[in-house]
C-alpha cells in the first residue's frame, strides 16, 4: 500500500490560495474584490468593524446547522464583509475542500489496484465530485446575479454529490485510509451544508441576518409563502420539433445505429437555454447503455411511442459484481436541460436483482413527457436538480422513483408489479424513497394527479390476498425525505397506513410527507401513520404553490393555472382547495 500524508479539512478560508483555485468559478470578481479589500484593511478602524462583522457572521452562522464549524471556518474573514461575502466564501471553502477530497480519492483510487469494488467506489466519487465542482461554480455564479433559487437548486445538489461519495466509501471502510478520507468527507459536507443553509436565509429574508435562523421544514409548520396562486399544467416537449439526426435499425440507410453514437454527435457546451439537439429515435429496441454526459446539454429523445420505441438493458447490483445503483441505469444522463417524449426505457435485470435502474438523470430543468419506464427496484433514479415528469408511466415495486432531485410528476400513472420471487407470499413495497439529507435542500417528489394502481397482473395477485400485499406511498431513505400526493387516485392497493419507516423511526420526524385530496380507496386517511401529515387547512392554496414552486424552479416556465375542477373547467370559486 502507498502510504499517504492525509490532509486535514481547510478550516479558514485561505485568501491567496482562493485566487487561483477559484478560476474555473465565475466569480473572479468578488474574489478579487475580497482579496483587495482583505490586504487594504487598515487598523484605524477595527474596533468598530471587527465588533460588527463578528455580529454578522455570529448571525449567519446561527442560520446553519454547524454553526460553531461555521464561525470557525470564517473567522479569517473581515472587513465588515455583506451577507453576500460571506455567503461566497462558504461556498469557496467547500469548493477548495472538494479539491483535497479529490486528491484524496485519486490517492485511494492508486492503493485499490486490483480491487473491482473499491476502484469502482474511488471512481464514482471522482465522477460525481466533478459534478459538484460544476454545481457550487454555478451556485456562486447564481447567487452573484440574484438567481437564489437557483442558487439553492444547484448547491442542493452539489451536497447530494459529496454525501453520495460519502455513503458509497461506507462499503469500502476498512482502511484507515477510507477512514480518514470518510472523515474529511463528513467535514466537507458540513461546510456545503452551511453555505447551503446561509443562501436559503439569503432566499427568504435578504440582508437582514438578524431574521436568518435555521432551516425548518414543512414539519415544524413551516411553508415557503410566495406562491403565484395558480396551478395547472407544466412544462412541455414542445411539439413539431425537427430531428437533428435519425436512429434506427436498418444498416446503410443513413441514420445511426444506436442512440449512444447519437448522442455523441451533439455539440458539447451549447447553452441551456440555447439550441436543442434533437435525436429521433425509430421504432425498434435498442439494446445499450445511454449517457448523456454533462457537456452534452439539451438533448432531446423522440421515440416513435411508448413500446414502440424501446432502449434497454439489464445491468443490475444483485448479480453483477462491481455494479453500483448509479450505474446499473439503462439510461443514464447528466447534461441539463434533457428532454424525452415518446418512448419506453426498461431494465430486465428481474425482480431478484436487486437494485437496477432503468432511467437516472440528473439532469437540470429537464423535461420527460409520455415516456415508460419499466423495472423492479429501483426503475426510475431521479437523482439531482430539478425534473418534470408529464404523462408518464411508471413501473415497478421496490422504493422504484426514489433520489434527492426535485421532481414533480403530472398525470402520471404509476403501477406497481409483482415482485417474482413468490409472488404468492406476500410483500411491501413502497412507490418512493426520498433521499433528502439536508433540510435546507430544495428537494422533494411532488405527484399531481397521478394514478396509483397496480399491473393487471399484480391486481390479481393483490385481490387474491390483498392482506399480505402492501403497497405504501413511500419511505424515508434519508432523514429529511419530503414527498406529497396531491389530486391523485389512489388504488385499493395502497395499505391504509399509507407510509411505511425504513428502519425503525429513521427520519420519522423529520421527514414531510403530504397528501391533499386524492381520492380512491387508498386514500382514507382515517388509519394513516400519524408521522405522515394532511396538507393542513390554513395552509392557503398560495402557500402550497409557494413550496412546489421553490421545489421545481421560480426560473422554469410552470405555468400553473387556477382552480380548474374535475373536468378542466375553471372553477372560480375559491381560493383553496379547488384544484
Ligand atoms: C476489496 O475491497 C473490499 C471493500 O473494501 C473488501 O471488503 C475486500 O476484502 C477487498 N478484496 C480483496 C481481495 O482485497
Ligand atoms: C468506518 O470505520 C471506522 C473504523 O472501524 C469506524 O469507527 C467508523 O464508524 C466507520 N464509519 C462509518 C461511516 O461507517
Ligand atoms: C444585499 O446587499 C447587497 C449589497 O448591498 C445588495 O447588492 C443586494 O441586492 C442585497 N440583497 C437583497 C436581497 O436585498
Ligand atoms: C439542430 O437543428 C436545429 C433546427 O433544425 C438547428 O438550428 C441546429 O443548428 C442543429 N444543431 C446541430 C448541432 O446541427
Ligand atoms: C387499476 O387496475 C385494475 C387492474 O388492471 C383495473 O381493473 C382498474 O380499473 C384500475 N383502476 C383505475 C382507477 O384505473
Ligand atoms: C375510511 O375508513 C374508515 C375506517 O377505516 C371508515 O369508517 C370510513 O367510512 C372511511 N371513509 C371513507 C370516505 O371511505
Amino acid at each position: 500500500m502507498t502510504t499517504t500524508r492525509l490532509r486535514k479539512p481547510i478550516k479558514h478560508f485561505p485568501i491567496i490560495r482562493s485566487t487561483l483555485l477559484i478560476l474555473s468559478m465565475a466569480s473572479i470578481p468578488f474574489i478579487l474584490f475580497l482579496f483587495l479589500s482583505l490586504s487594504h484593511s487598515t487598523h484605524s478602524h477595527s474596533h468598530f468593524h471587527s465588533h460588527s462583522h463578528y455580529i454578522h457572521i455570529q448571525q449567519a452562522c446561527k442560520a446553519t446547522r454547524f454553526p460553531h464549524q461555521c464561525q470557525t471556518s470564517l473567522s479569517s474573514l473581515f472587513n465588515n464583509p455583506n451577507p453576500i461575502h460571506i455567503i461566497q466564501s462558504a461556498i469557496t471553502l467547500s469548493s477548495q475542500n472538494l479539491f483535497t477530497a479529490q486528491s484524496m480519492l485519486k490517492t485511494f483510487l492508486d492503493a485499490s489496484t486490483g480491487n473491482r469494488s473499491r476502484t469502482t467506489v474511488a471512481k464514482s466519487c471522482l465522477q460525481v465530485f466533478q459534478y459538484s465542482h460544476h454545481r457550487i461554480s454555478l451556485t456562486s455564479h447564481a447567487l452573484s446575479r440574484g438567481r437564489t433559487k437557483d442558487a439553492r437548486a444547484f448547491m442542493s445538489a452539489a451536497l447530494a454529490y459529496q454525501y453520495n461519495c460519502w455513503s458509497g466509501l461506507k462499503y469500502a471502510n476498512d482502511t484507515s485510509l477510507v477512514f480518514k478520507t470518510m472523515s474529511f468527507l463528513e467535514s466537507l459536507t458540513i461546510l456545503s451544508s452551511n453555505a447551503l443553509a446561509m443562501i436559503l436565509n439569503y432566499d427568504l429574508f435578504g440582508n437582514d441576518t438578524a431574521s436568518w435562523r435555521p432551516p425548518r421544514t414543512e414539519r415544524d409548520g413551516f411553508w415557503e409563502g410566495y406562491g403565484s396562486g395558480t396551478f395547472g399544467s407544466g412544462p412541455s416537449v414542445p411539439a413539431n420539433l425537427t430531428p437533428n439526426v435519425t436512429v434506427c435499425k436498418e444498416a446503410g440507410s443513413g441514420c445511426y445505429e444506436t442512440v449512444q453514437e447519437a448522442v455523441d454527435a451533439a455539440p458539447d457546451d451549447v447553452d441551456v437555454g440555447g439550441g436543442k439537439f434533437v435525436i429521433h429515435i425509430k421504432e425498434g429496441v435498442y439494446e445499450e447503455r445511454v449517457r448523456v454526459p454533462l457537456r452534452k446539454r439539451n438533448v432531446v429523445f423522440l421515440g416513435d411511442g411508448i413500446r414502440k420505441t424501446i432502449i434497454t438493458g439489464s445491468a443490475n447490483v444483485g448479480l453483477q459484481e462491481g455494479m453500483t445503483t448509479y450505474n446499473s441505469a439503462t439510461v443514464g444522463v447528466v447534461g441539463d436541460g434533457f428532454m424525452a417524449k415518446d418512448l419506453t426505457i426498461q431494465n430486465t435485470a428481474g425482480a431478484n436483482a436487486h437494485q437496477a435502474v432503468a432511467f437516472r438523470s440528473d439532469s437540470d430543468l429537464s423535461v420527460i413527457e409520455k415516456c415508460e419506464f419499466i423495472g423492479n427496484q429501483d426503475t426510475l433514479y431521479a437523482h439531482s436538480l430539478r425534473q418534470f415528469y408529464k404523462s408518464c408511466r411508471i413501473i415497478g415495486n421496490v422504493d422504484f422513483i426514489f433520489g434527492n432531485s426535485a421532481s414533480f410528476f403530472q398525470d402520471c400513472e404509476i403501477l406497481v408489479q409483482p415482485r417474482q420471487a413468490r409472488p404468492k407470499k406476500g410483500e411491501n413495497n413502497a412507490i418512493t424513497a426520498h433521499g433528502r439529507t439536508d433540510p435546507a435542500q430544495s428537494t422533494g417528489f411532488v405527484f399531481h394527479n397521478c394514478l396509483v394502481n397496480g399491473t393487471d397482473k399484480y391486481m390479481e395477485l393483490y385481490y387474491s390476498k390483498p392482506k399480505v400485499h402492501k403497497n405504501y406511498l413511500g419511505r424515508p431513505w434519508k432523514e429529511y425525505s419530503r414527498t406529497i400526493f396531491i389530486h391523485s387516485f389512489l388504488e385499493a392497493l395502497i395499505t391504509p397506513q399509507g407510509w411505511m419507516p425504513w428502519s425503525g423511526d429513521f427520519g420519522l420526524n423529520t421527514l414531510y410527507y403530504g397528501e391533499f385530496k386524492n381520492t380512491g380507496p387508498g386514500s382514507n386517511l382515517t388509519k394513516r401513520v400519524s408521522w405522515s401529515s394532511q396538507v393542513p387547512c390554513r395552509v392557503s392554496f398560495k402557500e402550497m404553490t409557494g413550496f412546489i414552486i421553490s421545489v421545481i424552479s421560480s426560473s422554469w416556465d410552470v405555468r400553473f393555472q387556477k382552480c380548474h375542477g374535475e373536468n378542466g373547467i375553471p372553477n372560480p370559486a375559491s381560493d383553496q382547495f379547488c384544484w
